[in-house]
């Protein structure tokens, strides 16, 4: 299995690397339509029809399409900017190659098994993250998410060439349960596989800092409302109290007005990733955050606006499967993740499990992301006896 993955891996590898080895591989970008391209051809040459759900989401059937106790696996193509090649693609790899295992096992499923290639679920190009599976569940409504602007003003209707066709109402009668493999993203797993225990609340807000834009060369220091030192303080601000709640934050993306070396800037938005145990010790966190901007800015004569923009709740998958595949697996680790996942959206409306192979280094969204061949062989072994648990006769 370890040269049948390499081989595969090896075809998808070069679509959408930067010359660092990370990837730009966003949401309907020419790399991520190609991938597609790849995932239909995969499709084809295991007679497996494709069906797209209107919402941008690809499914390559083995079985009849949404029969009942339909088993939906795979995961999503599309990257965080410069980010790895694993998060994501391992999980639509691994799942073509599942059912090539099992069809060489002479294993005939009793239940449709449904390879999924999920859009948009890193939020990179248009900021909501997991909004395929977001859309096929009705977390959100079709004219929202068409209205959803990436940073060229392009809308996510008009990238995916119509108005997306929301919530699939058979959904939760139709799909039995849903298995997403994906590398771990942290350095919690110290053998090739294991399962998913929940996911962490998380979300994102935008916070705005506005300022008097003036001359770095004329201004005297005294006069300055200077809204990057608001911003600068809430960055370290934010740091602290997430240390100190035991939790997450994380300011990793801004952009500045005018952006000029010679210019006190006017305006500095920036993003604020936060993550919790628990929805509660989130919000806490982020409104200490805010309290902090607010009376920095106060200081220094600025402004700041914060507007929530996605909302990820807790996860906790489903304990029965997840215990039910952990011993299939010869009592496989079971451990929770700070990552987002489709797999989450699903959870609420469908049995769910995740697999994930181990990272060696732990580090994720980034070029070093990586996970050994062997590893993910391992990986494909899983998910195969997992699919044949779930979708073989009972
Ligand atoms: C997605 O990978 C996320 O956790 O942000
Ligand atoms: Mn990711
Ligand atoms: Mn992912």
């Amino acid at each position: 299995m370890t040269a049948a993955f390499s081989r595969l891996w090896a075809e998808i590898a070069p679509i959408g690397r930067d010359s660092a080895g990370g990837y730009l591989r966003y949401a309907l970008s020419e790399p991520e339509l190609i991938l597609r391209d790849w995932f239909r051809n995969q499709a084809d040459r295991r007679d497996m029809t494709v069906t797209d759900d209107g919402n941008g989401n690809l499914f390559a059937w083995w079985g009849r399409q949404w029969g009942p106790g339909t088993v939906l696996t795979g995961s999503h193509f599309d990257s965080v900017p410069h980010g790895g090649g694993y998060d994501g693609p391992l999980g639509i790899v691994s799942a073509f190659l599942a059912v090539d295992r099992l069809r060489a096992a002479g294993v005939t499923p009793a239940r449709p098994i449904a390879v999924a290639a999920f859009v948009e679920e890193e939020g990179g190009r248009f900021g909501l993250p997991c909004l395929g599976s977001r859309l096929l569940t009705g977390a959100i409504d079709p004219d929202s998410a068409a209205a959803l602007c990436d940073a060229e003003g392009v809308t996510f209707g008009e990238a995916l060439g119509d108005r997306p066709a929301g919530a699939l109402p058979a959904l939760a009668s139709r799909v039995g349960a849903v298995v997403e493999l994906h590398i771990e993203q942290g350095r919690a797993l110290a053998v090739p596989v294991g399962v998913a225990s929940a996911i962490w609340p998380h979300g994102r807000w935008r916070l705005e800092f506005t300022g008097d834009g003036d001359h770095a060369g004329t201004t005297r220091m005294a006069d300055r409302h200077d809204p990057m030192l608001t911003f600068a303080d809430t960055v370290l601000a934010a740091n602290e109290e997430a240390r100190l709640a035991g939790a997450l934050a994380t300011i990793a993306r801004v952009s500045v007005q005018p952006n000029a070396t010679n210019a006190i800037p006017s305006l500095v938005r920036a993003w604020l990733d936060a993550r919790a145990a628990d929805t509660a010790t989130m919000e806490r966190l982020v409104d200490t955050i805010v309290k902090r901007a607010v009376n920095r800015a106060a200081r220094d004569g600025t402004q700041v606006v914060v507007e929530p923009e996605s909302a990820s709740p807790e996860v906790a998958f489903d304990t029965t499967l997840a215990a039910r595949l952990s011993a299939l697996l010869g009592d496989a680790p079971i451990l929770p993740t700070g990552a987002g996942h489709d797999a989450g959206v699903l959870s609420a409306h469908v049995p769910t499990a995740m697999l994930f192979v181990r990272n060696p280094t732990g580090i994720s969204h980034s070029p070093a992301e990586h996970a050994s061949d062997s590893d993910c062989a391992a990986g494909v072994e899983a998910l195969a006896e997992v699919l044949k648990e779930l979708a073989g006769p009972s």
